[in-house]
């Protein structure tokens, strides 16, 4: 269940209580009887790796052309084609990684088409995205360079649908060989004589459908292939910079990928291994043929929306508990490399290109997701929101020169202080939030030690009508706790290119008396607050 965390331990000498008042329909009854968030400070939790807030650019729609590559020559402002103000404000978010060329079009990807001299580029259909023409401008170069002035590590996946092992060997020794390989040459002569660093490679994606439609057991097959000969050859790439190989596991339900995975991989011989498994999760409030609007909506899809989404506690805990029968000491990490609301496309654009607004149901879903995550870290190290520009839960929307910032960016951004944290464990009795016949925890929250020892809450109210006072007991404490808070007028708030600011972070400050803080949460909002 959200909100309980996995290391509920005893309560020990050092504990924080926090109190909420919890006035809504069930818990009316409740509504002032403190709710109570035992946090235990002597019982560090695991590593929060940063990677868990990573990105995912795929060729689709606009989120690579238009909204990263503009080209050399496009008034735009750039570097070497690549948008400085997207650039600008993945780096403030502190972008950790960007998976990259897909997604379905990974499958379809061949690296060759994107080398060389502009002139030289191969056009082809992208099939899986609305068969418009995929011009090859942005290739591996580009990506590189790309993800280098995020600050970003890169995520590559590799065509196991309609390429080849030898495709995929051969891009690997064009990056990293460090030798006068021919392929290195061939690197050098288009610009980049040193190796570059991939840290982390995907066998695959989907391969149980856009990927292939393989059965489980025949991926397999392939992919031991894959991660044998898809070598790393960078030689700085040691250690706890080795690349990272990622199968392709859990689609939203079906187990038979994670469970063949894994059981393959303990029986593996010394030729091939893997360090990750994926999980693809979205969040879809109604079904699949008819999602709902991503804008425009009220009470009802909000709701929905928020009972989808907390499905993916329950996604990580089943896939986790098939690794744990594998691999008890936990070697393979957990990658949640797709995940988030997919949404109708907006009316009138192309239904191909999966564009959809972002508003503040999209902000607590982000921060939901993001504390699972955090609450699963010994597991999860790895995580890729879909998408990071103009695609499904977008980070960032651009319309030609202009460009805006989503609620979910926003989340992304106070989540800052959480990267390479330390999970404090935490329980929480978190009330209940009702709509109709759905029911759903009113509140969350995650609490984590940052590396110079100071306290971070993210805390969520899912309430969208009521607010939310919190109160956190520590006693003798005569500090501060101040932060940011997120939240807006209504649920579908937004922000567009003539109003970028209606949903943004405003300063956020706990009242501390006694030994006791109180902190007032607005209805449908977020808090990431610093505890002094
Ligand atoms: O993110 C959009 C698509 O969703 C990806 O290409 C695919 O992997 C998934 O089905």
């Amino acid at each position: 269940m959200i909100g309980i965390s996995m290391t509920l331990r005893p309560l020990l000498a050092t504990t924080l209580a926090i109190a909420l008042i919890a006035p809504t329909a069930q818990a009316q009854v409740a509504a002032t009887s403190p709710i109570a968030i035992t946090i235990d400070l002597d019982t560090p939790g695991p590593t929060i790796n940063r990677n868990i807030f990573g990105q995912f650019a795929e060729h689709l729609g606009t989120g690579i052309y238009g909204g990263v590559w503009v080209g050399t020559d496009s008034p735009i402002p750039n570097v070497r084609g690549i948008r400085t103000d997207v650039v600008q404000a993945l780096r403030a978010i502190k972008a950790p990684n960007i998976r990259w060329p897909g997604g379905c079009f990974a499958d379809e990807y061949h690296w060759r088409d994107g080398i060389g001299p502009a002139e030289n580029r191969v056009a082809r259909l992208n099939a899986s995205w609305g068969n418009v023409i995929e011009p090859n401008s942005f290739g591996t170069h580009e990506f590189m360079d790309f993800a280098d002035q995020v600050g970003a590590e890169v995520f590559l996946s590799v065509n196991v649908g309609s390429g080849t092992v030898q495709e995929a060997a051969d891009w690997l020794e064009y990056l990293t060989a460090d030798q006068p390989t021919t392929l290195a040459q061939e690197r050098a002569a288009n610009g980049h004589p040193e190796p570059y660093k991939i840290k982390y490679l995907g066998l695959g994606n989907e391969n149980w459908g856009c990927g292939g439609a393989m059965s489980a057991d025949h991926y397999v097959e392939e992919m031991k292939q894959y991660a044998h000969y898809s070598r790393n050859l960078n030689p700085a790439q040691t250690g706890p910079d080795a690349m990272q190989r990622v199968a392709v596991g859990w689609d939203s339900g079906n187990e038979d990928y994670t469970e063949t995975v894994m059981q393959a991989w303990k029986d593996k011989v010394w030729s091939w291994d893997i360090e990750g498994v994926s999980l693809h999760g979205y969040t879809i409030p109604n079904s699949w043929e008819a999602k709902g609007p991503s804008v425009g909506f009220g009470e009802d899809e909000y709701a929905k929306a928020i009972k989808a989404t907390l499905k993916m506690e329950g996604w990580v805990t089943a896939q986790t508990a098939i690794m744990d029968r594998y691999d008890p000491d936990r070697k393979v990490a957990l990658y949640v490399d797709e995940w988030g609301l997919w949404a109708d496309p907006t009316p009138g654009s192309n239904p191909g290109f999966l564009q959809q607004q972002n508003t503040m149901r999209d902000a607590v879903i982000a921060a939901l997701n993001l504390n699972i995550f955090m609450r699963h870290a010994d597991r999860v190290q790895v995580a890729n929101i879909a998408q990071m520009v103009n695609v499904l839960q977008a980070m960032i929307l651009t319309d030609g020169p202009r460009m805006v910032l989503t609620p979910t960016y926003h989340v992304y951004d106070l989540y800052v202080p959480f990267q390479d944290a330390t999970l404090v464990p935490l329980s929480l009795g978190e009330g209940v939030y009702t709509f109709g016949d759905i029911s759903l925890p009113r509140s969350d929250a995650v609490a984590a030690r940052d590396k110079d020892g100071a306290l971070w809450l993210s805390l969520v109210n899912v309430d969208p009508n009521t607010p939310l006072t919190l109160t956190l007991r520590l006693p003798g404490a005569t500090g501060t706790a101040q932060g940011r808070l997120l939240t807006a007028p209504s649920v579908d708030s937004h922000n567009t290119f003539d109003s970028p600011d209606t949903v943004k972070p405003v300063a956020f400050a706990g009242r501390v008396s006694n030994g006791q803080m109180t902190f007032d949460l607005s209805p449908r909002s977020v808090a990431v607050v610093k505890v002094q």
